[in-house]
């Protein structure tokens, strides 16, 4: 199928996710809080997404400065100096500016100049989409060391008058630093010795555009389609927010959830119960519940943090995957798939022995 990759039968490298960091803003912002404005409940919420609280940067918080802290801390994590870096990789939907890239001044700021620099858009597959491209970089010997940041400020991007869309997003960054691991070299199914991505998929359908947009402002939107798009179910009346049509996302995030973690299978010949994990954007509880049932799986085998953070787009998956590194829910040696879906639609998986 277009867009899958499996292993390429080519002398490659091992690679390691070495360390990661996060960066939330302090600002938390629970159900209550959000009922106080738009008519709705904690308990809608939180049944109807698992979602508790969330975060939400302040007006002196930029995405720059969540995606630094994080990139900083994940540095530290894994005992690398900036200076080692080759390239970062910054997914967001909500960058600073369209150029210079926010990926670009992050670099500098860290001291990782000259490496190479850039934002990913791809929605909330983002950063799976780029734990893709840095360890194909790695393992193809290209580079060496490689941060992938997802971060994001919705909140700022949101119409907070909209309950249907207010509720869902939150603010934060999240980084991990791949890096290249000769010793191990690359990782197979059956042998735990080698490190790295197994299976990757990253797909999309631009036809389903407007299940999920989010124009800069209202000049950006392509004028044939203004009248279309003000009578889309999903719309919410302010055209330089977020809109969306939450039944479709909904729908298509089930059915590909459980495309992506069948077609991982398929191209490798696990089983579901090989998998120490799988981590999945954190869209809605409901959604990974079904997930999670559809494979039969227990509980603790579909990390869930919803509850505290929302959907946090490309920063959902790095902040899941911090979290289960510094619990010891997964350790060297581990089969962990990654998966996402976001606006565009897009979507995306790598699997890997961590
Ligand atoms: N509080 C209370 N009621 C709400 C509400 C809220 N925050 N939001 C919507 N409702 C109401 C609707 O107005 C509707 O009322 P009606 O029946 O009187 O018309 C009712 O609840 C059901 O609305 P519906 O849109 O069918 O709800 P839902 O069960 O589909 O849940 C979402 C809405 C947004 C939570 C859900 O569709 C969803 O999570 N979709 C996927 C979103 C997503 O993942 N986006 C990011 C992709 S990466």
């Amino acid at each position: 199928m277009p867009g899958r990759v499996t292993t390429p039968d080519v002398q490659r490298l091992g690679v390691r996710i070495a360390g990661t960091g996060v960066c939330l803003p302090p600002r938390r912002v629970s159900n209550h809080d959000i009922a106080q404005r738009v008519d709705t409940s904690d308990d809608w919420i939180t049944k109807r997404t698992g979602i508790q609280t969330r975060y939400f940067a302040d007006d002196a918080t930029t995405v720059r400065d969540l995606a630094r802290d994080a990139l900083l801390a994940a540095l530290e994590d894994a005992k690398v100096e900036a200076s080692d870096l080759d390239l970062v990789i910054l997914a967001t939907i909500t960058p600073e500016m369209a150029c210079p890239s926010t990926a670009a001044r992050v670099a500098a700021e860290v001291g990782a100049t000259p490496a190479g620099a850039f934002d990913l858009a791809a929605a909330c597959s983002g950063f799976v989409y780029g734990l893709n491209l840095a360890s194909s970089l790695i393992e193809s010997g290209r580079n060496r060391c490689v941060a992938v940041i997802g971060a994001e400020t919705l909140s700022r991007h949101v119409n907070h008058d909209d309950r249907r869309t207010c509720i869902l997003f939150g603010d934060a960054a999240g980084c991990a630093i791949l890096r290249a691991d000769e010793d191990a070299g690359p990782p197979s199914a059956t042998a735990s010795g080698g490190r790295g991505v197994l299976h990757q998929a990253m797909h999309s359908r631009g036809e389903l555009w407007s299940a999920l947009y989010m124009p800069r402002a209202n000049k950006h939107i392509p004028p044939e389609l203004d009248p279309a798009v003000t009578t889309e179910p999903g719309w919410n009346g302010q055209l330089d927010a977020l809109q969306m049509h939450g039944q479709e996302v909904f729908k298509f995030a089930v059915i590909q959830t459980c495309d992506m973690i069948q077609e991982a299978l398929d191209a490798t010949g696990l089983k579901p119960d090989d998998l120490k994990l799988i981590i999945p954007h954190q869209s809605n509880q409901r959604i990974m519940a079904t997930a999670r049932d559809r494979f039969g799986l227990p509980k603790d085998k579909l990390y869930i943090n919803i509850d505290r953070f929302g959907n946090t787009s490309a920063a959902s998956v790095p902040l899941c995957l911090h979290e289960c590194r510094t619990q010891g829910k997964i350790t060297d040696g581990d089969l962990v798939l990654f998966l996402a879906i976001g606006g565009g639609m897009t979507w995306s998986t790598s699997l890997w022995r961590v």
